[in-house]
């Protein structure tokens, strides 16, 4: 079935990020940032589905989002540095118009200001990164991502645990 997608564009960023993620020296490191990016990306690709934005964008986004953490094992100010970074790669890559390019590095750019609203694709990223978040430990919600996480459950139609108990006690 054609979809109509551009996956021969997601797939080479994933090669990329992969070839850097194979040089990060720290084992455990180099695997978090797989599963982390991976899974945001996959998570971006939902939320743009379910929202109409643009997949290929969105994936894009989620697969480089942080990689100035996990390239160089310091999350400071990561956002910012990492969409720097990300220019450069896609501008490498030769897959994505510099229009295309700029958006997606802003939506790396904003995607730690959690409590900020930011246009579609930077809120597709940020709202992908807390649900990998809480997709990998489902028993735990961070504080500064609790807001976003009960949003998300709405808008994806996931019911409250308790409330899913009330329904078994009937
Ligand atoms: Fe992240």
């Amino acid at each position: 079935m054609d979809t109509g997608i551009r996956t021969d564009r997601i797939e080479k960023i994933r090669e990329i990020v992969s070839s850097l993620l194979e040089q990060v020296p720290n084992p455990a490191l180099r695997a978090d940032g797989y599963v982390h990016m991976f899974g945001v990306a996959q998570a971006c690709v939902l939320l743009a589905m379910r929202r109409g934005e643009d997949i290929e964008l969105a994936a894009a986004a989620g697969y480089l989002h942080d990689i100035a953490t996990y390239t160089t094992g310091s999350a400071l100010d990561h956002a910012h540095r990492g969409a720097e970074m990300a220019k450069q790669i896609l501008r490498e890559s030769g897959v994505f118009s510099e229009e295309e390019i700029g958006k997606i590095c802003q939506a790396i750019f904003f995607h730690s200001d959690k409590k900020m609203e930011n246009g579609p694709l930077e809120e597709i990223l940020k709202d992908a990164d807390v649900m990998q978040h809480c997709l990998y430990d489902p028993g735990y919600v961070a504080k500064k991502e609790k807001d976003r996480y009960k949003k998300i459950r709405k808008e994806l139609g996931i019911r409250k645990e308790k409330d899913k108990e009330k329904d078994k006690d009937k």
